[in-house]
């Protein structure tokens, strides 16, 4: 390890140190590995988990709340940033998106994804034995040796990016932005020239496409199956897995099961639930196959995606008020909280201490290194990273996280990558503020600030009334953020590993199983369910 410090930087040490006190071996090798059980949601809201609202205040996560008080509620936990693809990169790396290249959301057409330099967790502990499987979005390239089971995963089965980057048949609620390709618009010579532009949404199995376009009602079945698949099959073999399950919920489109009242309100609301049903289904199997040895871990991508309005979910207390009052969105594409702050749940029955919760300010991040220690496989000491070993927290009630957690600008206005916010205690700071598209279109517009912007969240967590520049505690904090900046900054400069994603793009770089057929159609189902598909898949998880 000592090659990693050649710059004994106090930021850097700080950063590192979950790595360097890598948890020794313990006397007696365990019997067995733990398996990990990784379910990440989409665009959800901190306020989505009804134990982060409160009691009472609304019923449609039953299971996780249930989960919460068997395990351990994370209350300040953040997504490595605040967008998909760098979120999902910084988690499987431990790197901010500044190391690892990934600095915002690939395409469909992108040629390439995460840098083939990059060293991924599930590389890694498959090379410790473990069998390793991925359900739903990757969003971290398609092409060639990005895929997922050319980076770490033993089996693969779900959606390449977002489920609303293409057409599909049978569209959710808030439409894919392209009109369904129907069968009658293919023959006709009066095909609507979005059809075109925007491939159907593949569904794939390791690198093949099964379905295109993927009606998009079937996945939450296909997922619970799939998982409960894995999960038994992971017994059989006697050997730990990792699952990692990036689910469809709750990115637009929406599919649940009907709702009594279509208004978009329930909507959002149904969906969420037959998310919370999906995550209590793998819970079950994972309980009824291997109880004491699996660590399942809930959390999110990034925080709501506002604009879509009633198809979004919600921040709870974490506002943004500051931004807010001067227009724009201050949830998904944003460092205000709403971006990054996301509801997250440790269950491990034995280990980790019940109906417990911790404040510890963590990272999505801290997933590969927490992982790899419970794992006992140590990281390639080749590159520096910026998760820590969450251990103490998850096991032993520790309340201790970062001494500085970044927050990089990855979709408002700007330059992408750019640390825009740094966490210190209860304090944050903005150098640049930001605002995503609001619902109703308002935005605002990028600013910089010089001296920082600081709040204290312990003071309001809706970010409204910044310290007062030139009191003894704004000195003082705006002091100690700019060393931990600077440190983070000359950190990233000198490191030898730093990767740089190319994100070119060509058209034909889209998974498309017959490029002469509209929309890419193969296995294409017969075309009865237009208007009727929510009755012909009835739920049967949970
Ligand atoms: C969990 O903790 C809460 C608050 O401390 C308490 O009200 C509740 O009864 C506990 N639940 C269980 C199952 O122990
Ligand atoms: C796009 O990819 C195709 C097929 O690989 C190739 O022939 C073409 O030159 C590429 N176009 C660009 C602009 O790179």
């Amino acid at each position: 390890m000592g090659a990693l410090t050649p710059l004994l930087l106090p930021g850097m040490l700080m950063l590192m140190c979950g790595l360097l006190l890598h948890a020794p071996s313990r006397h007696g090798a365990r019997v067995k590995k733990p398996n990990f059980i990784i379910i990440l949601a989409d665009d959800i809201g901190w306020g989505d988990l009804d134990a982060n609202q409160g009691e009472g205040k609304s019923n449609n996560t039953p299971h996780l709340n249930l989960m919460a008080e068997q395990g351990l509620r994370l209350t300040d936990f953040h997504s490595p940033a605040s967008t998909c693809s760098p979120s999902r990169a910084a988690i499987l790396t431990g790197r901010y998106g500044l190391r690892n290249g990934v600095t915002h959301n690939f395409a469909a057409s992108s040629v390439a994804g995460l840098p083939l330099s990059e060293v991924t967790l599930p590389r890694l502990l498959q090379k410790a034995a473990y069998h390793t499987a991925m359900i739903g979005k990757w969003h971290l390239g398609h092409n060639g040796p990005y895929g997922p089971t050319s980076r770490g995963f033993d089996y693969y089965l779900g959606v390449p990016y977002s489920n609303d980057m293409g057409c599909t048949d049978a569209p959710g609620y808030n439409l894919p932005p392209c009109p369904a390709c129907d069968s009658a618009l293919t023959r006709s010579h009066e095909r609507p020239r979005d059809c075109y532009s925007k491939v159907g949404l593949p569904l794939m199995e390791n690198s093949r496409i099964v379905e295109q376009p993927l009606d998009p009602w079937t996945l939450t079945e296909r997922y619970a199956s799939a998982a409960t698949r894995i999960i038994h099959a992971a017994r059989q073999r006697g050997r730990p897995y990792l699952l990692y399950m990036a689910l469809a919920h709750v990115h637009v489109p929406l599919t649940p099961p009907p709702a009594p009242d279509a208004s978009g309100a329930d909507v959002f609301a149904a969906s969420l639930r037959e998310m919370d049903r999906l995550v209590g289904a793998v819970k079950s199997a994972s309980d009824a196959a291997d109880k004491d040895d699996t660590l399942i871990l809930f959390t999110g991508d990034n925080g709501p995606w506002e604009r879509k309005c009633q198809y979004s979910g919600s921040v709870g207390p974490f506002v943004g008020k500051w931004q807010r009052s001067r227009g724009g969105g201050s949830a998904k594409q944003t460092t205000w909280e709403g971006g990054h702050r996301v509801p997250t749940v440790a269950y491990w029955p034995g280990r980790i201490p019940a109906n417990t919760t911790s404040s510890a300010l963590l990272s999505g991040m801290d997933i590969f290194p927490t992982l790899l220690s419970l794992a006992e496989v140590s990281p390639p000491v080749d590159r520096r990273y910026d998760g820590i070993d969450a251990t103490n927290v998850l096991l032993h009630g520790g309340q201790t996280g970062h001494e500085f957690l970044f927050h990089p600008n990855s979709g408002a206005a700007g330059r992408f990558g750019d640390l825009q916010t740094v966490r210190t205690g209860t304090h944050k700071a903005f150098y640049i503020t930001g605002a995503a598209e609001a619902c109703g279109g308002a935005t605002g517009r990028p600013q910089l600030h010089e001296p920082p912007l600081i709040f204290d969240l312990q003071r309001g967590e809706a970010e409204e009334t910044p310290l007062r520049v030139g009191t003894p505690e704004y000195r003082a904090i705006a002091e100690r953020v700019a060393r931990g900046r600077e440190a983070l900054l000359w950190d990233i400069a000198t490191d030898g590993s730093v990767s740089t994603a190319d994100y070119s793009a060509n058209a034909s770089a889209a998974p498309c199983c017959e490029p002469t057929r509209a929309a890419c159609r193969c296995n294409a189902h017969t075309d009865t369910h237009t208007d009727t598909h929510t009755d012909t898949h009835t739920h049967t998880i949970g």
